[in-house]
C-alpha cells in the first residue's frame, strides 16, 4: 500500500477507500519518480493513469450520488469535472514541453487530497453508509 495513505483519509467505506488508495498510489509513483529526477519522464503516464482512474472512481461515486439522491450532487460533480480539466491542461502543457508539469501536478493532488478527499467526498460519507455501501 502507498506510504502516502493516511487512516485519517477513510471514509469508513470499503469500496471507496479502496479506490482512493490506488489514487494515492498513483501519485507515490510521481513523487518516487520525481526524488529521482526523473519526474519528466513519468509525468505523461501519470496524467494517462490518472484520466483512467478518475473515469473508474468519478462515475461510481456519481452514481451513488444519483442513486441516492445526494444533494450536492451538482457540486461535486462540477468539482470531478474540475480535476479532468486540470489533467487535460496538465496533458497540454506537457507536450507543449513545459518542464514544470510534474511539479504542477504535484500541487494540484496535494490540494486534490485535503479539499476533494477529505473534504468534498467526506460530504456523501453518511449518506452512502445509511444506504449499505460498503
Ligand atoms: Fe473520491
Ligand atoms: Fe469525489
Amino acid at each position: 500500500m502507498s506510504k502516502l495513505w493516511k487512516d485519517s483519509y477513510s471514509l469508513e467505506i470499503i469500496e471507496i477507500d479502496n479506490q482512493h488508495k490506488e489514487l494515492f498510489r498513483i501519485f507515490e509513483e510521481l513523487l518516487i519518480a520525481m526524488s529521482k529526477g526523473k519526474g519528466n519522464e513519468i509525468v505523461l503516464k501519470t496524467l494517462n493513469n490518472l484520466e483512467n482512474y478518475a473515469q473508474m472512481h468519478f462515475g461510481v461515486e456519481e452514481k451513488y450520488m444519483q442513486k441516492f439522491g445526494f444533494e450536492q450532487f451538482q457540486d461535486h460533480f462540477e468539482a470531478h469535472q474540475y480535476f479532468y480539466q486540470k489533467i487535460a491542461e496538465l496533458k497540454k502543457a506537457y507536450q507543449e514541453n513545459n518542464l514544470t508539469v510534474a511539479k504542477e501536478l504535484m500541487d494540484f493532488l496535494n490540494k486534490w487530497v485535503g479539499k476533494h478527499i477529505c473534504g468534498t467526498d467526506a460530504l456523501y460519507k453518511d449518506l452512502f453508509i445509511q444506504n449499505n455501501v460498503i
